[in-house]
């Protein structure tokens, strides 16, 4: 078993950076509430606690002068453990209430960036009297501190900025080291886990395959696995990961929609027969196109789609001796966001409408191999498994594809028309190395006409508008600065080449309150 640290989460928004960054810097992680049962905590056998910020406040009125009723805490057992524990802004504040230091309102609260100074040399920080840059974002401070504890570096509106028992290990700091505007914030990070928890950094791509390998194959055995393939990063990653863990024991199946993007179907088709991977490719364009016809509402549509799929899907499983298992993508900012941020026990599936609810229908055991890790890691193990960077890096793609894309009802022309379209869209963004900064871009088609000129002659076609977002986690998006005169080549070609369309708009809505797709 690898090193590992445990990381218990308070509810800030910065918790799962925290578990990326100690990623990053190979060490294994896993964010565990802290409501969960200590047990686990222990079972984890983590070399050192990182406790997260949190909205909550130690010092707001209600429980006893230490700290209220209501504001959550760290077990106490875990002070207990003789593990080194780093405490981060409401983190520290309750490690500091809850070890007999006090802990008060600010008159003025601290956010943004703030310069601090170390006062005395430590295993975290560094040397004595050099300045550090860091980001604060707290409205309670630390007002008296444990037996045991001193400070470690200050400023004058923050005396306690960052304290440390060197002899138990515990360190609080009252900025956030996980975000960047910390500029030594990984440094620092990288001191806490190697340095005072002693974690090697074993947690690289390579070593995770083989364990992950070894994992797959003491549960699954002899036993049959189906996966179903989207085209998408995380189903295609695992079914690699799987196919090095069980080869011939798996069979993909990959449903061709006929809603997908431009020859998306022969490039996964061609890509996996190169891998190795069995894939059972279903062409039913056709049974799509019919079962969406004269279905224009959006959700009609996506449950339409969903539906049939899972009709498909079934029919196609079911033609599979001894299968067992269904295997699914899903990641570890599923599982997280799913469950609300908690450690708990429910088995969360991706609620991708492609493959949702069908481990329970089918009687199938439900195999998630990639469900511990971060996007980053997942494309890391990709490229190393030997997947393609042009499947690695693709824009995420939603279940429903070209569907939820042409507003309205969907007919073979308009997905034709659209799938070229936004082949050029892509084309010209890839060649002006714009694919890779954008996080998600595609065409829409609207079945509404307008009036152009082509040559002499009046055209009256369809607009066709451009979409292109930056996003950290599609919760939320800005839309992408485009340089004009690029999207005056896009919209060039686009109404050049693609017969109906006469008319480009671009999307400047952001999210919110617009949404990402247009449906
Ligand atoms: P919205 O439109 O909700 O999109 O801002 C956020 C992200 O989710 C994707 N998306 C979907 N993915 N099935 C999916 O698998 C869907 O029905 C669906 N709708 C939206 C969207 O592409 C974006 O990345």
């Amino acid at each position: 078993m690898s090193d590992r640290i445990l990381i218990l989460d308070f509810g800030a928004q910065y918790t799962q950076l925290i578990a990326r960054k100690v990623r990053e810097l190979g060490v294994y992680c896993e964010i565990y509430s802290c409501a969960a049962a200590v047990d686990e905590m222990v079972a984890f056998k983590p070399n050192g606690f990182i406790l997260s910020g949190g909205p909550a406040s130690v010092s707001a009125a209600g429980g006893d002068e230490k700290q209220p009723a209501d504001s959550p805490t760290a077990p106490a057992e875990i002070f207990t453990m003789g593990k080194p524990i780093l405490g981060i802004c409401y983190g520290m504040q309750t490690m500091v209430a809850q070890l007999g230091g006090a802990v008060e309102n600010a008159a003025q609260h601290e956010y943004g960036a703030a310069r601090i100074k170390i006062c005395q040399s430590n295993s975290l920080l560094g040397e004595r009297d050099a300045a550090l840059e860091v980001w604060m974002s707290h409205g309670d401070r630390v007002t008296a501190l444990p037996p045991g504890f001193a400070v470690i570096a200050a400023s004058a509106n923050s005396p306690y900025a960052a304290i440390a028992d060197e002899t138990r290990n515990y360190f609080g700091v009252q900025f956030h080291p996980e975000v960047t505007h910390t500029k030594q914030g990984k440094a620092m990070l990288a001191r806490f886990v190697h340095g005072v928890c002693g974690c090697g950094s074993d947690w690289r791509a390579d070593n995770i395959i083989d364990q992950l390998v070894q994992t797959i194959r003491q549960r699954v055995g002899k036993d049959a696995v189906i996966l179903g393939l989207s085209g998408g990063v995380d189903s295609a990653v695992a079914a690699v990961l799987l196919q090095r863990a069980i080869g011939a024991q798996l069979t993909c199946i990959f449903v061709d929609t006929g809603l997908l993007r431009l020859h998306e179907g022969d490039v996964v088709m061609q890509t996996f027969a190169e891998l190795g991977v069995k894939v059972i490719r279903v062409q039913a364009e056709e049974q799509f196109l019919a079962r969406l016809h004269g279905v224009a509402d959006p959700e009609q549509k996506r449950k339409a789609i969903g539906n049939l799929f899972v009709e498909i899907f079934e029919q196609q499983a079911a033609a599979i001796d001894d299968a067992k298992w269904l295997a699914q993508g899903t990641i570890y900012s599923d599982v997280i966001e799913s469950a609300g941020g908690r450690h708990g026990h429910a088995q969360v599936i991706k609620s991708h409408h492609n493959v949702g609810g069908l481990p329970q229908r089918m009687k199938l055991k439900l195999l998630e191999p990639l469900r511990e890790l971060f996007k980053d890691e997942v494309r890391k193990i990709g490229l190393q498994l030997g997947l393609p960077t042009k499947i690695i890096n693709r824009h995420p793609f939603p279940g429903p594809g070209l569907g939820v894309r042409i507003l309205g009802e969907v007919k073979a022309e308009f997905a034709d028309m659209l799938r070229h379209a936004d082949a050029i869209y892509l084309e010209e963004l890839e060649k002006h190395d714009l694919y890779q900064q954008i996080s998600q871009a595609f065409a829409v088609l609207l079945p509404v006409k307008s009036v152009g000129v082509v040559g002499d002659n009046r055209a009256y076609g369809y607009v066709l508008a451009l979409r292109a977002v930056e996003s950290e986690d599609f919760m939320t998006a800005n839309w992408s600065r485009i340089p004009n005169e690029i999207l005056a080549v896009i919209a060039n070609r686009i109404i050049n080449e693609v017969r109906g369309i006469s008319r480009v708009t671009y999307d400047i809505s952001s999210k919110p309150p617009a949404t990402i797709e247009w449906e």
